[in-house]
């Protein structure tokens, strides 16, 4: 009878400390409203519901330190000083435009502030790189680092500038039709301190967008892994890998979510390594400036008051914000399962998995697997973070690109270099892993592509 009643109370002590866990870090989301498919522009700044006071006031604080410009020390704004000496960007929001995907051209036709540059050299087996590797995605470029900034400080030179240049590519389809595509050549202008090491490995990106983060989070580790299937046992040409990455946040090797690459493991870790390499912002994670031992007017630059730009507390409040805004996911038509269906009978949603069950319990459509792919040698850059290789890239998330158009007044640039314009082009770029499901959608009758494409602008 004791050990009746007393494992009783276990489970309502278990079921109690459930609910307080989930309530106290994560607000569970049941809520409809805080899913909507309505393209307002401003749908991606606004909270969820059900914040308590204390919440909403972290999310108000946490909105602040993304929107409002740092700017370079010595400064009587202290509480932002710290931007810098390199820079990209002296905000969250100007490459993340109302919390979307960045443009890749600015009102002036010059490629954005969104559009980043990465520079690495190859890893070799040398001791010291293995040393760097157990922490470190890559082996960054000796004299500009890991990242071009195209900004700096009074006193400091910026580093250099894109230069892409593109080549058409023409596809013909079985069915005679005719698309064009854009391939880049990666390059950079107006070097200010002289050349890159010879072995340098160039990629660019371009900031994805923020849509639906907090769910991410959410889905279990357990959930991703299920459809890891490394060796392709099922046969069916696509494998798809899990990212490990080191997180300087726990000190530990985790799995890997955000970026192109999936070499960050939590929206904390992603915001520290933006705020340090987007903006030049030190956290109790990356604690000095971003200058390398070739930068000494960097080095030198005056430094903010505070040894660190961003506390813990801020940067806390800033993934809080990122984690519960609202989330764009399309509404359930018929035209929109006519299209599903279509987009599940050529493999699309193999990588772009339409359906989770987050941890707190809420059914979502992100369109990823959050898990690598080897995309062939057209979208490969050459450059490996963590587990990553040169031609993988992770599934992207696909909701919320249709909110775009409300925001930016054009249509979406896809692809991790914004280089195709259409979402055409993009599938036709598909390869590799995916190049089943290319011909698939080639081989589809000129109703079915356009059905399928309309499909995708609602996503
Ligand atoms: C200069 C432009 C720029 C700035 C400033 C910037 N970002 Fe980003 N952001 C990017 C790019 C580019 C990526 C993709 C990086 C990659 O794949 O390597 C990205 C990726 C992200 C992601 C991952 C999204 C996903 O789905 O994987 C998050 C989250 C994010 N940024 C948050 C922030 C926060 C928080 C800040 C401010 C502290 C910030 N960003 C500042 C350009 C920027
Ligand atoms: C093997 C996995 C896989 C399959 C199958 C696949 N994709 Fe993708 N898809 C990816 C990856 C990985 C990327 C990112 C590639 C890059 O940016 O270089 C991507 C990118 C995209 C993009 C651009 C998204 C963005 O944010 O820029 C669209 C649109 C897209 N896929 C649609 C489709 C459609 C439609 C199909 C079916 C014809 C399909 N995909 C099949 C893995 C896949």
């Amino acid at each position: 009878m004791k050990q009746k009643s007393n494992s009783f109370f276990r489970i309502i002590l278990n079921k109690s400390l459930v609910v307080i866990f989930a309530t106290g870090l994560f607000v569970v989301n049941s809520y409809a409203d805080d899913i909507s498919s309505i393209k307002d522009k401003s749908l991606l700044l606004k909270p969820i519901k059900n914040l308590s006071d204390e919440q909403y006031d972290k999310f108000i604080l946490g909105r602040s330190f993304f929107v409002i410009p740092w700017v370079e020390a010595p400064s009587a704004t202290t509480a932002r000083d710290g931007l810098g000496p390199l820079f990209n960007a002296n905000t969250c929001v100007s490459c993340h435009p109302s919390n979307g995907r960045g443009t890749l051209y600015n009102k002036n036709m010059q490629f954005s502030r969104s559009l980043i540059a990465k520079l690495s050299l190859p890893s070799s087996s040398l001791l010291e790189h293995k040393e760097i590797l157990k922490t470190s995605p890559l082996i960054v470029e000796p004299t500009y680092g890991g990242q071009v900034a195209i900004n700096a400080n009074h006193g400091v030179n910026f580093e250099a500038k894109p230069d892409i240049k593109y080549k058409e590519i023409e596809v013909k389809f079985p069915d005679g039709e005719i698309d064009r595509l854009l391939k880049p050549i990666y390059a950079l202008k107006d070097l200010q301190y002289g050349e890159l090491h010879k072995d340098t490995i160039i990629t660019f990106r371009l900031a994805p967008s923020l849509n639906g983060l907090g769910y991410l989070e959410d889905i279990s580790n357990e959930d991703i892994l299920n459809n890891v299937d490394e060796f392709d046992k099922d046969n069916d040409g696509i494998s798809g890998r899990a990212n490990y990455v080191y997180s300087p946040i726990t000190k530990k090797m985790e799995l890997g979510r955000y970026s192109w690459k999936a070499s960050t493991s939590s929206l904390k870790h992603q915001s520290a390594d933006a705020a340090f390499n987007d903006m030049g912002l030190t956290t109790s994670f990356f604690p000095s400036d971003n200058c390398t031992k070739n930068q000494k007017a960097c080095i030198e630059a005056p430094k903010a008051r505070d040894l660190i730009d961003l506390t813990d507390e801020r940067l806390d409040a800033i993934s809080f914000y990122i984690k519960n805004r609202k989330t764009y996911s399309v509404k359930e038509t018929k035209d929109y399962n006519a299209g599903l269906e279509i987009f599940k009978s050529i493999s699309c949603a193999k990588c772009h998995i339409n359906s989770f069950t987050t941890k707190s319990g809420v059914n979502i459509s992100p369109f990823t697997d959050m898990l690598l792919h080897d995309m062939g040698e057209g979208l490969a850059d050459g450059r490996s973070e963590f587990k990553a290789n040169g031609n993988e890239w992770r599934t992207p998330p696909l909701w919320g690109l249709a909110l775009h158009k409300s925001i930016n007044k054009k249509s979406p640039r896809l692809l991790h270099d914004g280089r195709a314009r259409t979402f055409q082009e993009a599938i036709l770029w598909h390869d590799g892993e995916a190049s089943g499901a290319k011909e698939k959608y080639m081989n589809l009758d000129k109703k079915s592509r356009e059905k399928l494409i309309k499909f995708l602008n609602e996503v």
